[in-house]
């Protein structure tokens, strides 16, 4: 974790003021209705807050992903490595998105991989590359990098074929083809069983230390915040109600629905699969996941 980093040095993504409004059937519904959110270099930051909150909806309109949905209004000042997103060329966007900028991972990866193709090939293709052959390396040190053992028998498999967990590290594997400054993951672990979660998120922790990569980690699942962000921002409604350092924040929540989330979210623990409490997803408090 980079404590203390949000302080110094130009941000990485700084949004302000940031509206989405969408048009479902007759209404209009305010998704993100005013959000500010800062990212600084290498910072791991968080997102919480109940389903429908619009946590989704924020991530996919500052990365420009909204595909699927009528705009009402899409407004605000998004900046990204000091470029106005709102306002930059296609072209560069995509360029944002090959190398160098942001990349983003799910909650399904089955939705998101392409069921017809080889997985090393995926990767390949996220690198640019045609043939297997040629990138074969590079596809199987990231996903070593994702925590997949570097085979190429692994790398010949098909989505299906694999296990959810592995399929959510070749996900990740092609998020991090484009080296991205930013990572943007959401709801990464919420379809994994407990063990595999917690694993999946070590990797997680694990890439943003070594790489040095920022994180926005978007998630219902305190505990999730509690292993992997510096600082958190609770959602509401399409609001950010409270915002700070994530162990301050779990100590002494300020807004009540903060403070609700995270008594609900320590009182229903959720036991391994085998031994009761052996992989609890929520800790009682930050320190213990450090
Ligand atoms: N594609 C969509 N069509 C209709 N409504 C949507 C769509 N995406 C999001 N919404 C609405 O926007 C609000 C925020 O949703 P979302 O960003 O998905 O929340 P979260 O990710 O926090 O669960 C909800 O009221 C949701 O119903
Ligand atoms: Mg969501």
């Amino acid at each position: 974790m980079s404590g203390g980093a949000a302080n110094a040095g130009a941000a990485l993504l700084e949004v302000r003021d940031l509206k989405v409004h969408l048009r479902v059937g007759g209404a209009i519904v305010r998704a993100v209705d005013g959000v500010d959110l800062t990212v600084m270099p290498g910072e791991s930051i968080g997102i919480v807050g109940e389903s429908g909150s619009g946590k989704s909806t924020l991530a996919r309109g500052i990365l420009k992903l909204m595909a699927n949905v009528e705009l009402a209004e899409l407004q605000g000042d998004v900046r990204f490595q000091g470029k106005d997103l709102t306002r930059i060329a296609d072209a560069e966007l995509r360029a944002l998105r090959r190398h160098g900028g942001f990349s983003m991972i799910f909650q399904d990866p089955l939705g998101y991989l392409n069921p017809t193709k080889r997985v090393g090939t995926q990767v390949a293709e996220a690198l640019g590359g045609k043939w297997f052959a040629a990138t074969r390396r590079r596809v199987e040190q990231l996903l070593e990098e994702a925590g997949l053992p570097a085979s190429a028998q692994l790398a010949r498999r098909f989505p299906h074929e694999l296990s959810g967990g592995q399929r959510q590290r070749v996900m990740i594997a092609i998020a991090l083809a484009s080296e991205p400054a930013l990572l943007f993951a959401d709801e990464p672990t919420t379809a994994l069983d407990a063990t595999v979660q917690l694993q999946v998120l070590k990797t997680l922790g694990r890439l943003h230390r070594d790489r040095n990569m920022a994180m926005v980690v978007i998630t219902h699942d305190l505990g999730v915040v509690a292993e992997l962000c510096d600082r958190v921002y609770v959602m509401r409604s399409g609001k950010v109600v409270e915002s700070g350092d994530t162990v301050e924040l779990f100590e002494n929540p300020r807004h009540p629905y903060a403070a609700q989330l995270i008594e609900l979210s320590t009182r229903h623990r959720r036991p391994g699969p085998s031994a009761p409490g052996a992989a609890p997803s929520v800790p009682a408090s930050p320190a213990e996941a450090r």
